[in-house]
């Protein structure tokens, strides 16, 4: 809905929390909301209105700096538009948040290994343009998986790949939450996706249709 000033609300009173561990879906049709919730779930984009808190810290009371240091220590995020950085290659690209954390050991190998078990062991000098979009997309899987990251946010994880490369892609991020404690937070269309997690938050024009707990995770 447009207002007298020219601006779109996009989300209306979306409130939930997510306890450590969890697995939640967030799933809705096209222009619904998902990315712009996700996005400001991760703290990447600020509400006009309303608060995000993320380890007792409330996102949008800290600067900048602040918010970002939390982010990198915190959190992984997959893209749905994969957001690489184009003058570093795969492997670089995999590093950069390792080494924005000030991590020191074996930056390289860590990130070589990640990018091998997305299946790009091949790919690791070739820089994003000469990429396909679901060899990128694996990349930016790879870069978030790479710190074992509290909270993963993944947008369309699997949107760009196949249905074998996209089920281990997902069988990753379960092992992720299940070895790690990563909790896992994805948009999806695929129904075979949310159904494995244990949450299932329904996104209708920016509300929350519905919220449902299943039984035991698959
Ligand atoms: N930067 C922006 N400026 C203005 N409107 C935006 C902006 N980003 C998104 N929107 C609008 O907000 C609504 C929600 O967009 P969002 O990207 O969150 O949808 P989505 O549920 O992720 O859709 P999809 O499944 O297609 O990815 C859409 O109507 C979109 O047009
Ligand atoms: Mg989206």
């Amino acid at each position: 809905m447009t207002d007298a000033s020219g601006s779109l609300t996009i989300l209306h009173d979306v409130s939930f929390s997510v306890t450590p561990g969890e697995t939640l879906a967030i799933v809705g049709a096209s222009g619904s909301g998902k990315s712009t919730l996700l996005g400001l779930l991760a703290g990447l984009d600020l509400p006009s209105e309303g608060s995000v808190t993320l380890h007792g810290k409330d996102l949008f009371a800290m600067g900048e700096d602040e918010r970002a240091a939390l982010r990198g220590q915190h959190v992984g995020f997959v893209f749905q538009s994969f957001q690489l950085v184009g003058h570093l290659t795969a492997l670089e690209n995999v590093m950069l948040p390792l080494e924005l954390r000030g991590e020191t050991a074996q930056v390289r190998e860590r990130a070589q290994s990640m990018l091998e078990r997305v299946g790009l062991g091949r790919r690791l000098s070739h820089y994003p343009r000469t990429l396909s979009g679901g060899e990128q997309q694996r990349v930016a899987l790879a870069r978030a998986f790479v710190t074992r990251p509290d909270i993963l946010f993944a947008d369309e994880p699997t949107g760009s790949l196949d249905t074998a490369t996209g089920e281990a892609v997902i069988a990753l991020m379960f092992e992720l939450n299940r070895d790690a404690g990563s909790t896992l937070v994805l948009v999806t269309h695929d129904r075979s996706v949310a159904a494995r997690c244990g949450r299932i938050l329904t996104i209708e024009a920016g509300r929350v249709a519905s919220d449902e707990w299943m039984g035991a995770e698959v």
